[in-house]
């Protein structure tokens, strides 16, 4: 026998019963996204890996240790797949002008690609939905977009989500502040562990996103960014903070969360759900004013946030969604003439946009109403010799005993109409 080959590590297929959640979160999120009025730019997957390095920033972890880059051999090119769409949006926007007529508001998705160790939630491969406004400075668009997730979460019926907010100021206020905690954690060496101590003077600041238990008093009692930043940073976020509170929006006060791309100013954000275990965040985003000019284009202040669609499928898939995408109506068939027939008025009611599986395997009755209940339809429709004949097919409540009645061909799509209503 031939030599199996694998998938790798990392990179999954989506199981079809996976991808029906899939295309439930996509529709939900889709038309959430058509109401807040985004448009959808489609972006590449490789990109050069200067636009990583300068926009994601060198010393985070993205950069550093978890780029998929390569040298092209045809012409030398630099090249990376996306670890996340942040600074390829950017790039498209300044190449292609988009802000020439104003603020505009853009979504994509797709698939990102970081290598970091593999467990539950953490792939090498996997999807995000993004969303950028750029030109827009006033807080009511970094609120905009914290009630469009908030909104999102609701049409998915997912309620154990919390949103995880801070502010970082602007980059002078972080300069200030990054002196100040390097004094603090030099005060506090000895509870540093190793790599807090490999980060202690390129990205102290990442340092309090540690997780590890040892640390966390020393990290709780270090002095607080937010209480440091400018009075225009502070306005901004007062002003954010009301928003969500006039909008009923809960969120906690994260004095610790940073966020490790380095692109961030004023607001940051991530949602987060215990029901994840340690990958618990679903989505994180925040304010970037200054990417577009640090990637070549004029001073743009911008915002954005994306989504882990995995993540997001895992908890749908602990809720039991029954009924999702399933058929309306599964067809038994017997023989090849009820066959063709059965396909005659599927196709007729497909015409009306109900959702038809018709058994194509030919087998005994019995196993096709097996399937028929399988596919969690409500309704069957039977087709066998007699009813050919007859010009009539049998319906059937799949979960109603004794509901069988025999409807006339003519009478089908009335009957239907009226069992539905
Ligand atoms: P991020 O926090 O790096 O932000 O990623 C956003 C979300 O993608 C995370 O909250 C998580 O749900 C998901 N995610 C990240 N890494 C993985 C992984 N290895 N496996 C599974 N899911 C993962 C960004 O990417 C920014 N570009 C967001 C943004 C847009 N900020 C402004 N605009």
């Amino acid at each position: 026998m031939a030599k199996k080959i694998q998938s790798i590590k990392g990179f999954y297929d989506v199981a079809p019963e996976r991808q029906k959640l899939w295309r439930y979160f996509e529709a939900t999120v889709l038309s959430v996204l058509d109401q807040y009025h985004y448009q959808e730019i489609g972006l590449p997957i490789v990109e050069s890996t200067d636009l990583f390095i300068s926009g994601v920033g060198t010393q985070t972890d993205i950069v550093e240790k978890e780029m998929y880059s390569w040298i092209d051999p045809l012409n030398s090119d630099n090249l990376t797949l996306r670890p996340e769409g942040t600074a390829g949006c950017v790039r498209a926007v300044i190449e292609g002008s988009l802000t020439y007529n104003g603020p505009t508001k853009l979504f994509y998705r797709g698939p990102m690609f970081r290598h970091e160790n593999v467990q539950k939630g953490r792939q090498r491969q996997f999807h995000q939905i993004g969303v950028e406004a750029f030109g827009l400075s006033d807080p009511s668009s970094d609120a905009e977009q914290i009630l469009l997730l908030s909104r999102l979460w609701k049409a998915l019926g997912l309620t154990n989500i919390t949103l995880e907010l801070n502010s970082i100021g602007d980059p002078a206020d972080r300069e200030a502040y990054r002196k100040v905690l390097i004094t603090y954690f030099e005060d506090n060496k000895a509870e540093l562990d190793e790599d807090a101590q490999r980060r202690l003077y390129d990205n102290p600041l990442r340092i309090l996103d540690s997780k590890n238990p040892s640390m966390q008093d020393m990290l709780n009692s270090a002095p607080k960014l937010r209480e440091s930043i400018s009075a225009e940073a502070r306005t901004h976020f007062d002003s954010l903070c009301q928003t969500l509170d006039n909008h009923g929006v809960p969120y906690i006060l994260s004095d610790r969360l940073v966020r490790g791309l380095d692109y961030y100013n004023r607001t940051v954000y991530e949602w987060v759900t215990k029901d994840l275990g340690s990958q618990g965040t679903v989505a994180g985003g925040g304010r970037y004013d200054y990417l577009v000019e640090k990637l070549g284009g004029v001073t743009t202040p911008a915002c954005g946030f994306a989504i882990g669609i995995e993540r997001i499928i895992l908890l749908l898939e602990s809720k039991a969604l029954d009924g999702l995408m399933n058929p309306d109506i599964y067809i038994v068939n017997l023989g090849d003439e009820a066959r063709s027939k059965a396909l005659m008025i599927a196709e007729s009611l497909r015409d009306h946009h109900y959702n038809i599986a018709v058994n194509m395997e030919g087998a005994s009755f019995k196993s096709q109403m097996k399937k028929a209940d399988k596919s969690h339809a409500n309704i069957a429709f039977i087709i066998g010799e007699d009813e050919v004949e007859k010009k009539c097919i049998q319906i059937k409540l799949l979960r109603e005993e004794g509901s069988q009645v025999s409807v006339k061909d003519k009478d089908v799509l009335t009957h239907l109409t009226s069992m539905i209503n």
